[in-house]
């Protein structure tokens, strides 16, 4: 079988910024920088982002282009003589199941929000009403469920149009309007009364808000939002032409994604703080919080529409390249038809998010249900592990002249190779260990 391809420059961008940018933009990251301090939260995840980031981003680019293969393949084919390197692969179809566990679950909340807000249920006289509405949505029975399956579904269509004609088409057309109404939002948000001090909370220095969890946090939260450990980008490099630019691509998907994590920030924070609502509500924030704001303006429906419209546009696109992850593994292993790999995921996965979805609150390990099991497993553990592995094997078991092969012998390439050998894996070594070590209470 011919192996597919994106079909232009233009498609493969907005392809993988649409994989990147999604509810880590604007669910997660927003409310794990409100539990974690603010502005020094801000600080690690920007460090992250570029001199992690960003080598870990080209290194999963690289590996899925040379080889042309799903995650696991490529790293056995990059590596032939290294075995031990194919386990960041095994680690990366871990990672997808278990995220998209929870991702479907959040993605439902955004569907069923759209719809609530075309109907005029999202009309709150104040926080209080806003937040029992979502925890009755949340905790119901039934309504999570029908959602959650019908985001799945949305994903099956689309992948079974494949690469080119599925998910190259949707994000053409989805992303680009998320960008104009997050503007729109954050203009409303930041012309209501007291909204300088959520703007402080982003922008001005608290130090005694550190702790070494707040660098795991960030770790994880940039190898989230980017889509990076997890052997996505492995994937969607490896539907990448020779001709393409992979130094250009990468910039402009950790360009957006950061752009899009900021301007959603800025669009919750100062209503947060106007409102007089807690930073610290944890992942309903932006479902408590954005409604709220919505209520207090004219013409709040139509913003409310658009926004949780978009929210679970940027939800499906970065699911579908998780899902991907999962399909190109398996029909190219096992030689199954992709539409079976397909349908077969998605009632799995259909399984685990109701699983998750109806454990919502049921404490698992200590004080955290399955919801945030799951999250915590895949943002601190296994996504800077497959990380690790992934960059480090670049850095330092792919010879240099094949690195400069592939991405061109420019001073910012020899920078990245740099980081990708020596810098990013000691800083994820370095915050990884804090981190762990905070999370269980030793240091
Ligand atoms: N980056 C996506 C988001 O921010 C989530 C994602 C994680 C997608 C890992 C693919 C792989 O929502």
């Amino acid at each position: 079988m011919e192996r597919q391809q994106w079909s232009s420059k233009l498609g493969f961008i907005l392809a993988a910024v649409g994989a990147a940018v999604g509810l880590g933009n604007i669910w997660k990251f927003p409310y794990t920088m409100g539990t974690n301090g603010g502005f020094i939260f801000l600080i690690f995840y920007l460090i992250c982002i570029f001199l992690i980031g960003m080598p870990a981003l080209v290194s999963e680019l690289i590996l899925g282009r040379r080889n042309q293969a799903n995650a696991v393949a490529s790293m056995r084919k990059e590596y032939p003589d290294k075995p031990f390197y194919a386990t960041a692969g095994w680690f990366g179809l871990i990672t997808a199941l278990l995220v998209l566990g929870f991702y479907v679950v959040v993605a439902g909340w955004a569907g069923y929000y759209t719809f609530a807000a075309i109907t005029g249920k999202l009309d709150f006289s104040n926080v209080e009403n806003a937040k029992t509405f979502f925890d009755n949505f949340k905790l119901d029975n039934v309504k999570p469920l029908i959602w959650l399956s019908m985001f799945l579904l949305l994903n099956i269509t689309i992948l079974i149009g494949g690469v080119k004609d599925g998910i190259e088409k949707a994000s053409k057309i989805l992303m680009p309007g998320l960008f104009v109404i997050l503007i729109m939002l954050i203009f409303r948000s930041l012309t209501l009364d007291g909204a300088s001090e959520g703007v402080k909370y982003m922008f001005k220095p608290d130090f005694s808000q550190f702790t070494f969890k707040t660098v795991l946090a960030s770790l994880g939260q940039a190898f989230f939002t980017l889509s990076i450990g997890m052997g996505t980008m492995i994937t969607y490099g490896s539907y990448l032409r020779k001709e393409d630019d992979i130094i250009e691509s990468s910039i402009h998907i950790i360009t957006w994604d950061t752009v899009i994590a900021l301007l959603s920030g800025l669009a919750i924070f100062p209503a947060v703080f106007a409102l007089g609502f807690s930073p610290t509500e944890g992942p309903g924030l932006t479902f408590i919080t954005i409604p709220a704001v919505l209520s207090s303006i004219p013409g709040g429906t139509l913003f409310g529409i658009l926004f949780f419209f978009s929210l679970t546009v940027a939800a499906l696109t970065s699911s579908m390249s998780i899902y991907e992850v999962l399909v190109a593994y398996f029909t190219e292993t096992f030689n199954i038809k992709r539409s079976f790999v397909i349908v077969g995921v998605g009632i799995v996965l259909a399984i685990l998010g109701t699983i998750v979805s109806s454990t919502l609150g049921v404490p698992l390990f200590g004080n955290s249900d399955l919801f945030d099991t799951l999250g915590i497993i895949t943002d601190y553990f296994l996504m800077p592990l497959g990380g690790l592995i992934m960059v480090f094997s670049v850095g330092w078991s792919m010879k240099k002249s094949e690195y400069i092969k592939e991405l061109g012998d420019t001073k910012f390439v020899n920078v990245l190779y740099f980081l990708s050998r020596y810098v990013a894996p000691t800083i994820i070594v370095i915050f990884f260990v804090c981190g762990v070590l905070d999370l269980f209470h030793i240091i």
